[in-house]
């Protein structure tokens, strides 16, 4: 795994990781992979099974049928859960809400994380989340904590849920996003917390283009 680049995005929720990760990814001609999508996908499963999110040995006795693939497409990158297309169902606001309470399981984590590693193994790499500093890639070549105030995500995230034909209020998406970062940052295992040796980037008065110019600028330093 040495020899592969790395670049660890992280932070809490809606602070634009994934979009930023994944135009980083393109400039690169890097591989990105978005480990929320992961445990998007598991949560979708344990809904569509009535499962109670926060059942850790009902939730656990699932993981052996949980497959996920990315799959690049003229759309960008799909996600697939034993095959089936499910991008835009793991954004729906049932899923995201739940994340937190399935991503809180060790034995989850610990699934996913050998996942991510394997894909990591695989060439050079961005990735976001929530652990991928601490825990994930701890010998990432680059490792980024980005922040933005709570009234500015929710504001992005509510930008983001109209293209989608979501219909959730910014003081609803404050509340949700507050109690996220929560949960993410006080559960026992790999809570979000930022690395030792990474960057906090405070990306709320900068464009998306302005975060992605400075994270190229903090790896080129240190090529
Ligand atoms: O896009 P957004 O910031 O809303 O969330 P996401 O990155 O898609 O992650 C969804 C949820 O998965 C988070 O709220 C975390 O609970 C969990 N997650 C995690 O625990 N560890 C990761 N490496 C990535 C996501």
């Amino acid at each position: 795994m040495e020899d592969r680049m790395q670049i660890a995005i992280d932070g809490p929720a809606s602070a634009g990781k994934s979009t930023v990760a994944k135009l980083v990814a393109k400039k690169l001609g890097y591989v990105y992979c978005d480990t929320g999508a992961m445990y998007r996908s598991v949560t979708l499963l344990v809904l569509r099974r009535g499962v109670a999110p926060d059942d850790a040995a009902a939730v656990t006795a699932l993981l052996p049928e949980v497959h996920i693939e990315f799959k690049p497409s003229a759309d960008g990158q799909l996600t697939l859960l034993n095959g089936e297309d499910i991008t835009l169902a793991i954004r729906q606001e049932d899923v995201t809400n739940n994340a937190s309470a399935v991503a809180a399981i060790p034995a989850v984590r610990t699934e996913l994380t050998n996942q991510q590693r394997e894909i990591a193994a695989k060439g050079n790499i961005v990735m976001d989340g929530r652990d991928i500093g601490t825990t994930v890639l701890p010998h990432a070549e680059l490792k980024v904590f980005m922040v933005a105030s709570v009234e500015e995500r929710a504001r992005r995230r509510f930008l983001d849920n109209k293209e989608k034909g979501i219909d959730v209020s910014v003081e609803t998406l404050e509340k949700e996003i507050a109690a996220r970062d929560y949960k993410d940052s006080h559960r026992e295992t790999s809570p979000l917390k930022q690395a030792d040796d990474a960057v906090r980037l405070d990306t709320t008065p900068m464009s998306i283009d302005e975060v992605v110019d400075s994270i190229i600028k903090l790896y080129e330093a240190r090529q």
